[in-house]
């Protein structure tokens, strides 16, 4: 196309989307209404939706437009789960979830020594799990949508084609990542204004990604795992020593499981099964909190943070014991979400000292924030999808498949490669989670949907490794217990435990200095603030047939209703 024409159509595009526009964080409306990590892609799911497509094509809309405006973690070559409740009251889960190539082994990576390579395991190209994310995304639209893929996928073709102007927000990422992009020709092409970083105000287009964006819109799914993306894919996994064939990619599919259900004090929690440990542990926690009257005991207070936490201690101790993908290892989710097991895990709970957690195995604190994006959306009929989607790592491997321009994800960190040996996130794990061929790597993706007397009252979900469990855990109690709109509940500060290592960590204001004192008394000894914002939590809420919206303003975000 000639380029006067597309500055133009870019010109079209930013009256349209224009990026510097930042919509309210918290919005009413009584109709549709879609929270993303970006106002771009909420724009996009709403028009969808106003468009007469319900809440599923308005989802994939926004998937495939995080994937442009939102790269970071929005992808095609990552994975993700979708958690969709039709307005019939029926839930289903969708697991896009990247799958382990079909040459992957158990300790590749495992240096001579026996020790793990973390450079393998998380910035090569081995460290790529088979994409998920444009076979999930299709498929949700085939069985549950109304609209074409054509129509759904235009305005992500558009943006990548015509371009966005880019806000501080993204530039400030490419310039902060710009080194990392150097390592490869094509991420650096993609991601840097000829070689220098790009500001904030710059015309941002991405015409390989548009190119292969219109392979999925024509093609469907051949357009991707088939043909000359598969090739690209393909050729770059050659070229590199990554293990990612032409089988491996002709033969993903995604897989629809049953939800997770629980019920906390009368509300129904929906969410994502394994090979998510999300949903499991949220259930978990939840049944051993239920005993305890949190909203007369207080946000906030000692007590209560003693209970959050030996619950989290507990859950993800079993996270590391149990979860894995339930297609090669027995999973007892039934078990493990029941009330008489949390009873019996919660026994020794005492309410005057803190438990110690098991010190085998040297857990660490992630050292770098780990990017993945939320969003949710709900329809006018009352159809609701909650996604949440990721490359793992911030920007995945950092490598943009050259000719294709799309980034690969580092998902095979998620595995427990060694035992006992914390991955990316600071988790353990062990042979439920060891790296088998075509095994889905454990989550921690944590899309969620509450509903109360048959209506749905939230969904929500967020990024954050390991800490997203028990950032929807809070943001679910917050609503429930402490009866707070959905504003409040997802802009509260938050606190995080994870068993290993055996540390509270929180954002300021979530733990006075007087409630650091008296979990300090109680035998609660590593507690400090986290160096990083706990969770992106894009929320809606229905109360009394409206619709309240906050995209999390840890970052910038957007909520579109109408
Ligand atoms: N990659 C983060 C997760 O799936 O939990």
């Amino acid at each position: 196309m000639k380029k006067a024409l597309l500055h133009k159509l870019a010109f079209l595009l930013i009256l349209l989307f224009p990026a510097s526009l930042v919509l309210a964080e918290f919005q009413r409306a009584e109709n549709g209404m879609v929270s993303s990590r970006s106002d771009i892609a909420s724009e996009v799911g709403k028009n969808i939706l106003e468009q007469g497509g319900n809440a599923i094509d308005a989802a994939v809309a926004v998937g495939f437009a995080l994937a442009v405006v939102y790269p970071s973690a929005g992808n095609i070559g990552g994975g993700g789960f979708m958690v969709i409740r039709t307005a019939d009251g029926q839930v289903y889960t969708q697991d896009a979830r990247e799958k382990a190539p079909l040459t992957a082994s158990r300790d590749m990576f495992l240096d001579s020594d026996g020790e793990l390579d973390r450079q393998l395991s998380r910035s090569s190209l081995q460290a790529t799990g088979v994409p998920g994310s444009v076979a999930g995304l299709l498929d949700a639209l085939e069985r549950f949508g109304t609209m074409s893929r054509e129509q759904v996928l235009a305005p992500a073709i558009q943006l990548a084609e015509t371009g966005i102007v880019l806000n501080e927000d993204i530039a400030g990422q490419f310039q902060r990542n710009l080194r990392t992009f150097q390592q490869y020709p094509a991420s650096l092409e993609v991601f840097s204004n000829n070689g220098e970083a790009y500001q904030a105000g710059d015309l941002w287009q991405q015409p390989d990604l548009a190119a292969t964006l219109t392979l999925i819109s024509a093609f469907g799914r051949d357009g991707f795992y088939k043909g000359p993306v598969a090739d690209m894919l393909v050729t770059s996994m050659q070229a590199n020593n990554g293990l990612i064939s032409h089988s491996d990619l002709e033969s993903y599919e995604p897989v629809w499981r049953e939800p997770v259900h629980g019920v906390y004090r009368g509300y129904d929690i929906w969410s994502m099964p394994a090979p998510s440990s999300g949903g499991v542990l949220l259930v978990q926690m939840l049944n051993m909190l239920e005993a305890y009257n949190l909203t007369e005991i207080g946000w906030g207070s000692a007590e209560t943070v003693h209970l959050m936490v030996e619950a989290q201690r507990r859950a993800y101790a079993d996270r590391a014991e149990y979860l894995g993908d339930p297609d090669f290892y027995n999973v007892p989710s039934a078990m493990l979400t029941s009330k008489l097991y949390a009873r019996q895990r919660f026994a020794d709970f005492d309410p005057e000292a803190a438990s110690l957690s098991d010190d085998i195995g040297a857990g660490s604190w992630p050292q770098e924030s780990t990017q993945t994006t939320h969003y949710s959306i709900i329809d006018t009929e009352g159809n609701a999808v909650a996604v949440t989607t990721t490359l793992n790592s911030t920007y995945g491997n950092k490598f943009v498949v050259p000719g294709a321009g799309f980034l690969l994800n580092n998902e095979m960190d998620d595995f427990s490669s060694k035992p006992n040996t914390a991955n990316g996130s600071g988790l353990l794990g062990g042979v439920a989670n060891e790296i088998q061929p075509s095994k889905r790597m454990l989550s921690s993706m944590t899309p969620t949907i509450v509903t109360q007397n048959d209506n749905v009252f939230l969904v929500t979900g967020s990024p954050g490794g390991s800490t997203i469990i028990n950032t929807v855990l809070q943001v679910v109690i917050n609503t429930i217990d402490h009866h707070m709109n959905v504003e409040d509940a997802v802009n509260s500060p938050r606190f995080h435990h994870q068993w290993q290592p055996d540390i509270i960590r929180y954002e300021a204001d979530a733990i006075t200095d007087q409630t650091v004192a008296e979990l300090r008394a109680m035998g609660h000894q590593g507690i400090s603030r986290s160096r990083f914002p706990l969770g992106d939590a894009n929320s809606i809420m229905l109360i009394d047939n409206v619709l309240e919206g906050v995209s999390d303003p840890r970052n910038v975000g957007g909520v579109a209703g109408f």
